[in-house]
């Protein structure tokens, strides 16, 4: 993982905007975010994270196959940001593309990885997360800045006889496009002083509606997973989900009967929504804590715009 060194906590927002931490902890369980310098762009904070994901799994930059990059924030609309670190990492025999995915960036390209290496066409593949929504969030409204911070995560996957990505189940709902969404920058609305003027450059959610989305969705693919694998939730050592507030993930885990605190793991605390980078992060932490052993099943369960969602059920 890699996240900014710069830290902005609950008390600086509220120099900022009108806001006090007691809100933002109470409503969304987070209490700091990292936010990148002015210099920072997302290929950079994934190749910190792709690197020591190489070193990690004892691969090099030129045995893979396969650079997937899920971000909705990459350096440039195009190209890639996958095509852009590649050239950093020096993984000339990659090919290398990027998913739009939103929040459910992650849980999507594992899927496709999964896929990938099913059919045997790519043996070493490095998935990105990344995200830096910090960077088009307005900061003068109090409804968005609180709730999101930059980093990346990356994981290297290979075939394995036992180990591995169960199953995924995805899912969307393009209905519901414009409830989480930038406005402009793309061919329907390209950047001019006009929609500069509308703020149209900086992320726009409907937050009330999007959570009541974001339970049923994160439900529906943990059920999902876990009936297509003939197992049961008592099966399921560890959940990590998305980081996206706390009382979403209180509703999920209160209606599949499970603790919040023993059975998902949670550091939106420190880091706030990542986006697509907030289940690898997750991910390192609970590895590093110890959370997940050999033979461990969990469940990565995502939600995000698009709309989006999904998990994959992933054997350790
Ligand atoms: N500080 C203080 N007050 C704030 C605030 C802030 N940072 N942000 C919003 N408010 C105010 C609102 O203006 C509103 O005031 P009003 O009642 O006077 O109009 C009040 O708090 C309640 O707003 P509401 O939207 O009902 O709050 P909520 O309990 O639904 O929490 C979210 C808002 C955004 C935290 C919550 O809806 C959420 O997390 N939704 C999902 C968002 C999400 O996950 N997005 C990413 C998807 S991956």
């Amino acid at each position: 993982m890699a996240v900014p060194d710069r830290v902005l906590t609950n008390h600086d927002l509220e120099k900022m905007v009108d806001t006090s931490d007691q809100w933002i902890r109470e409503r969304t369980g987070m209490f700091a975010r990292r936010v990148s310098d002015d210099s920072t762009a997302a290929s950079d904070l994934a190749f910190q994270a792709s690197e020591k994901a190489l070193a990690a799994s004892n691969v090099s930059a030129e045995d893979l196959d396969a650079i997937l990059v899920a971000t909705v924030s990459g350096d440039y609309s195009w190209p890639a940001t996958a095509c852009i670190l590649q050239k950093k990492l020096g993984a000339k025999n990659a090919m290398a593309f990027d998913l739009s995915a939103a929040c459910s960036g992650f849980v999507y390209g594992l899927s496709i990885a999964q896929a990938y290496i099913q059919s045997g066409q790519y043996k070493n593949i490095l998935l990105v997360g990344v995200d830096l929504l910090t960077k088009v969030v307005d900061w003068t409204d109090r409804n968005t800045c609180v709730l999101f911070g930059d980093g990346a995560g990356a994981v290297v996957i290979q075939p394995h006889e036992e180990k591995g990505v169960l199953c995924s189940e995805l899912g969307a709902d393009g209905s519901a496009a414009d409830m989480l969404c930038v406005r402009c920058g793309g061919s329907r609305v390209p950047v001019t002083q006009e929609a500069l003027d509308e703020k149209k450059q900086f992320l726009f959610m409907n937050g009330r509606e999007i959570f009541r989305y974001a339970v049923r969705g994160m439900l529906q693919s943990c059920n999902k997973v876990l009936e297509r694998t003939q197992k049961t939730i008592d099966d399921v050592s560890l959940i990590i989900p998305h980081q996206a507030n706390t009382r979403i993930l209180e509703a999920v885990a209160q209606k599949l009967g499970l603790s919040l605190k023993e059975r998902f793991y949670l550091n939106i605390e420190k880091y706030a929504n990542t986006s697509a980078a907030t289940i690898p992060i997750a991910l390192h932490e609970s590895l590093e804590e110890g959370r997940l052993k050999q033979g461990d099943l969990a469940i990565f369960v995502s939600f995000g715009g698009g709309l989006t969602w999904g998990a994959n059920l992933v054997q350790f």
